[in-house]
């Protein structure tokens, strides 16, 4: 019998910013649930990530859980630390987090808004990608997802300068691990989502100039005329996790209904 190159059933997977709220997150790692792989999940929302776990077992999948601020060191090697003591293999990271705290022009960006959106996109990805990678080294297997975002690859031009920034680091953190890690059986990639329907979006779009102003910017810049679906993360994610990628390291993978095929970051 062929094997089914797109399976990833009986892996084991750390999702950061898995908590169930109805973002890309969740929707992540319920799609890792229903293919069978093995949950570690992590959030600081401690009530959404209790959510995740009970969804993913619902689904018959197995799923743990553990809150951490994946910007703070301590919390993070404390997570790692837990994964070890579950004696948890760790076939696959996907890191979802982000930090947006004001929509600003960049002259009046306030210092400690840019560094609180560094700290979690940048720092606690590296920090999460960095703990990973000391346990699959030996293993000499493992993949890595960072989501990334359009923002990190065409300027947006609204008030979101310290966000595509971080994201464009986390780009580059995913090309630099890439190479570094090539040869030691650990690939590492990007999905770069355009605009998606998550709660965040849900809260902006009821703000009737945001929907007058933005909105329609945002749709013009998206050839498919609609925004994304968190679910549609879920495909490219388990691709990419699955041996059917085996050849596929230090890609950015856009999911985003054309967006960057415009160079529309901003939307026109
Ligand atoms: N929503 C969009 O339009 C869009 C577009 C492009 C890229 N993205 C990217 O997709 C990812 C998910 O976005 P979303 O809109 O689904 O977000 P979300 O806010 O819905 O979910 C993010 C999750 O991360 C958790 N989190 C936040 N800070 C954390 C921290 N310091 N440590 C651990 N967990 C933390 C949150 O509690 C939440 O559960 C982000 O990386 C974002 O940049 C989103």
């Amino acid at each position: 019998m062929q094997q089914n190159i797109f399976s990833i059933s009986g892996q084991q997977a750390l999702v950061t910013g898995a908590g169930a709220n109805g973002g890309i997150g969740h929707a992540i790692a319920l799609g890792l649930a229903r293919a069978g792989v093995k949950l570690y999940l992590a959030d600081i929302d401690q009530e959404g990530l209790n959510r995740s776990i009970n969804e993913s077992r619902d689904l018959g999948g197995e799923a743990e859980g553990m809150r951490c601020d994946i910007a703070e060191e301590n919390q993070v090697q404390a997570l790692f630390d837990w994964l070890d003591s579950t004696g948890a293999q760790l076939d696959i990271l996907v890191n979802v987090p982000f930090a947006f705290p004001s929509r600003t022009r960049p002259h009046l960006l306030k210092y400690a808004d840019w560094l609180k959106t560094q700290q979690v996109s940048v720092t606690g990805y590296f920090l999460c990608c960095r703990a990973a990678i000391e346990r699959m080294l030996p293993q000499k297997r493992g993949c890595i997802i960072n989501i990334g975002s359009n923002a990190g690859v065409s300027a947006l031009g609204r008030g979101a300068m310290a966000y595509s920034c971080a994201k464009a680091a986390v780009h580059q953190m995913t090309r630099e691990l890439a190479v570094e890690y090539a040869q030691d059986g650990i690939r590492v990639n990007t999905i770069a989502p355009a605009q998606t329907l998550t709660p965040g979006l849900k809260e902006h779009i009821k703000n009737k100039a945001f929907q007058e102003q933005v909105l329609p910017k945002i749709l013009n810049g998206i050839p498919m005329r609609r925004l994304l679906k968190p679910e549609e993360m879920v495909g490219p994610t388990l691709f990419l996790a699955s041996p059917a990628a085996a050849g596929v390291t230090g890609a950015l993978l856009p999911v985003d209904g054309g967006n960057l095929a415009m160079n529309a970051g901003g939307g026109q």
